[in-house]
């Protein structure tokens, strides 16, 4: 869990305390003693940023976020400063502190709170010793700009989040797609969101080959989980769906992953539980916005049943496809969720999948792949986002000819192109079952990190779930 998120007043005697300031001009005179004035001066001299000292029954914190022109720098200067403290309050077992937004920055303290929040999370379920555990409970802020609905909306996101990377981090061994969809479940409907679990007979019925062929070689049964979020008066006439890649683990299938490629396959869910974790948050802010949620579900594991190269499989929207590889299985469940998309006449749909290891050698861990197809000022709003959330989006062409190459000789399609452009040739893949304005994003970089990557964290990051609540949020201004 992260530390709880609260507006206060003012500020009380003997609380741990930040002070978010562009430069020592800045700070609240009459607060420091001279030698503190002192001390803070020199060390900002220094070029220090974060100055620390101790009050005997307390800790005050000066972090100094200079004046620096591109808004989105500063703010993510700001969330990973908000690591720094955090980390530092832990290490002195700290269970409560204050910032003081001493320039009234609205967004600059809302994104070092979040980054402290975020960076405060662990995922601590297996270890018996909780010794490591953070001891940070509770952030006050004290600011003129930043207002209870903005803590409010803040403490939604987060819990968004933290639902987000705990779904991730769990091992196969727990998340099984039944468990995934009982997760899912019972937290959006304590949100308030509409939950309907497919389970196979009604996959079957809808003719879901894709994830029914996936499927198949597993000793567990597949689900498609259907949310819906429907407010009173929503600011979209028609739903946004939100698509969510749910392989809660990848072995490859017949076409089994070697050495260490497996190693971290029970993050394949990471886009299924962006999109969960979004619907939490969109629903928990109360945001005017329609949204459906489709997370088809299963592992993709080898057997004596399962679909083998040269298979073909009849798809939800009665294509057919040849297997060639069964690992590239994300595109096979992902297509019959588009497909089943379209009955609800959406405004937009973006996919969130970790689907290729064409799109991490390609742009790496700091960026998602997005492709689109007729959602131009969409994308643009979403690429916006994502640099103000810093879910960075780097753009990759969906041109016609690179679908060339999914040229079956037998079938519809087949599920793989040559050995180039993996990333691009996947969403061509996607985008045949597709028929409104379409985004696609492959997120298999950043959303897991085997080493702490800042606030970010060591294993899931959560990503996709700031993009999605800062997107909506701007289509309904
Ligand atoms: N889940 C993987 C993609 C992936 C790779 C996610 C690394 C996260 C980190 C996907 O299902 C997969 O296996 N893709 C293959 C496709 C190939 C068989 C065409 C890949 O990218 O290697
Ligand atoms: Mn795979
Ligand atoms: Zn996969």
């Amino acid at each position: 869990m992260h530390p709880r998120i609260i507006a206060q007043t003012g500020i009380t005697h003997g609380d741990n305390l930040i002070l978010l300031a562009e430069s020592p001009k800045t700070l609240p005179a009459g607060f420091f003693s001279d030698p503190e004035i002192r001390f803070i001066g020199d060390r900002h001299k220094q070029k220090v940023e974060m100055i620390p000292f101790n009050r005997l029954d307390h800790w005050v914190v000066v972090q100094f976020i200079p004046a620096e022109k591109d808004r989105n720098q500063r703010w993510e200067k700001c969330r990973t400063a908000g690591d720094k403290i955090q980390s530092f309050l832990n290490r002195h077992q700290a269970t409560r502190v204050a910032l003081f937004d001493v320039d009234s920055k609205n967004d600059e303290s809302m994104a070092l709170l979040e980054g402290m929040a975020m960076g405060c999370y662990q995922f601590l379920k297996y270890k018996t010793d909780k010794e490591d555990a953070n001891t940070l409970k509770e952030i006050g802020i004290f600011s003129g700009t930043v207002t209870k609905k903005n803590v409010a909306e803040l403490n939604a996101v987060l819990n968004g989040v933290d639902f987000t990377r705990n779904l991730v981090n769990e091992p196969n061994s727990y998340l099984t797609a039944a468990m995934f969809a009982k997760e899912i479940e019972s937290s959006a409907v304590k949100a308030g969101i509409a939950v309907e679990v497919l389970s196979k007979k009604k996959l079957e019925a809808l003719q879901m080959g894709g994830l029914l062929g996936v499927n198949k070689g597993s000793h567990e049964p597949p689900f498609f989980i259907i949310l819906e979020y429907k407010p009173g008066k929503p600011k979209n006439p028609k739903p946004i769906v939100l698509v969510g890649k749910g392989i809660v683990y990848d072995t490859g299938g017949m076409d089994l992953k070697t050495g260490s490629h497996m190693e971290n396959m029970k993050t394949d869910m990471a886009g299924g539980a962006a999109v969960a974790g979004a619907m939490l948050a969109v629903a928990t802010a109360k945001l005017p916005v329609h949204i459906v949620g489709l997370i088809p579900a299963t592992d993709n594991w080898p057997g004596p049943l399962a679909i083998v190269s040269g298979d073909i499989l009849k798809m939800h929207n009665g294509m057919t496809v040849e297997v060639i590889n069964t690992d590239a299985e994300g595109r096979l469940i992902l297509a019959d969720a588009l497909s089943y998309a379209k009955r609800y006449d959406p405004l937009l749909t973006i996919d969130l999948a970790t689907l290729t290891g064409s799109a991490v050698r390609a742009i790496g861990k700091r960026a998602i792949a997005g492709m689109q197809s007729d959602a131009g000022q969409a994308f643009e709003q979403l690429r916006a986002s994502g640099f103000d959330v810093y879910e960075r989006i780097v753009e990759l062409p969906l041109w016609d000819d690179y679908g060339e190459e999914l040229k079956s000789k037998i079938a519809d399609l087949k599920n793989l192109g040559g050995p180039e452009a993996g990333a691009i040739i996947a969403g061509k893949f996607l985008q045949k079952f597709t028929s409104y304005p379409y985004i696609h994003l492959d997120i298999a970089g950043p959303s897991f990190f085997d080493k702490r990557d800042s606030y970010r964290g060591q294993g899931a990051s959560g990503v996709g779930v700031r993009l999605l609540v800062k997107f909506i949020k701007g289509i309904i201004n």
